[in-house]
């Protein structure tokens, strides 16, 4: 079928809104970033999980534009960052790791600050500030100095200097660090509110449980993508075997034993009971609860459990290493 001219026009809208494409760093001899490839859509929350150095930052700073590949190509909204890094730079929201605010300025004169740098002046500067000092529910501390505000409020703010523009792109390199799981959820709620109004996010986070909050996940692991999909699909894919829920007295010491077990992998303390990991092959629930007995540990129940993304996490991290 051949297109009418008007139709032939219209620019086809790109699949994903950030996308990595074999995106690689090298910095001297060392490769921070190797041949990484990941897409993230509209309305979505894209999780970037992996250990210390693993790239994330990294990535982030060379789909923000922030530096340049060494090879590889990242799109942001369909756009060549490599070709047009100001335009990327414009419509992308992006909060780092280390957000600087000017502590000797109040919130308010911060988010005056960063709308200047984007262009965002006068009435429309006033009428912005409100919606967003609403959004990040700093009302109260609107007059107060950034340098009295504690880690959850300046995370609060970061996040607001990094929406002024409206992006319908928002890049969050670890925003809840450090801050206390209240304040957290008030972000997480936010973050939200954000994807229901069509923007995407690509967020890095070390808490597990945040990760749940993604639509799709992927682990980096040493620069490299080592897995990428839903919680479900990540835990159906890289947990075998079986995970066991063990209520004992005392809890630390049998975390050890376990441990020793032949075909356990990984045990820890989750909230009051002991986690127990059991690879294809490993101990029945029998003979953990028999080892466990044999070291003086008294069993007061013994389940089958389901998978945690903490699993996940040290499986990935474990296997690689
Ligand atoms: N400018 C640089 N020069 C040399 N090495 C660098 C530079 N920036 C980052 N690296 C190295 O690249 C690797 C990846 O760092 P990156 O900050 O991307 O990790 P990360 O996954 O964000 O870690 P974290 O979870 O600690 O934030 C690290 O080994 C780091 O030391
Ligand atoms: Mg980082």
């Amino acid at each position: 079928m051949r297109l009418s001219p008007h139709l032939r026009k219209v620019r086809r809208l790109p699949e994903y809104e950030i996308e990595c494409r074999e995106l690689t760093k090298q910095f001297g001899s060392f490769t921070a970033v190797d041949h990484v490839s990941f897409g993230v859509k509209k309305g979505e929350i894209f999780g970037f999980l992996g250990p210390n150095g693993c790239g994330k930052s990294t990535t982030i700073r060379m789909v923000c534009g922030l530096i340049t590949a060494t090879s590889g190509s990242a799109f942001v909204g369909g756009t060549d960052v490599a070709l047009d890094p100001e335009s990327v730079r414009n419509r992308v929201g992006y909060m780092s790791q280390k957000f600087s605010l000017y502590d000797d300025l109040t919130v308010q004169e911060n988010l005056q600050f960063f709308a200047g740098i984007y262009g965002i002046r006068g009435k429309a500067q006033k009428k912005r500030l409100d919606e967003v000092i609403g959004l990040i529910d700093l009302k109260e501390v609107r007059q107060s100095l950034v340098a009295g505000l504690s880690t959850g409020f300046r995370q609060r703010l970061a996040l607001g200097a990094s929406i002024l523009h409206s992006p319908e792109i928002l890049i969050l390199d670890e925003p809840t660090s450090g801050v206390d799981p209240l304040s957290r959820r008030r972000l997480w709620d936010l973050i939200y509110d954000i994807t229901n109004n069509g923007a995407c996010v690509l967020v890095t986070t070390h808490a597990m449980d945040e990760a749940e909050h993604c639509h799709r996940l992927t682990m980096m692991q040493s620069g490299k993508v080592v897995c990428m999909g839903t919680p479900d699909e990540l835990r159906a894919s890289q947990i075998t075997g079986q995970v066991f829920n063990v209520e004992c007295d005392p809890l630390f010491p049998a975390v050890t034993v376990a441990l020793t077990m032949p075909g356990v992998p990984d045990a820890s303390v989750t909230g009051s009971r002991l986690h127990v990991r059991s690879a294809v092959g490993g101990p029945s629930m029998e003979e953990i609860r028999k080892k466990l007995t044999d070291q003086g540990i008294h069993v007061e129940s013994i389940e089958l459990g389901e998978a945690t993304l903490d699993d996940v996490f040290v499986a990935v991290a474990g296997a690689v290493a």
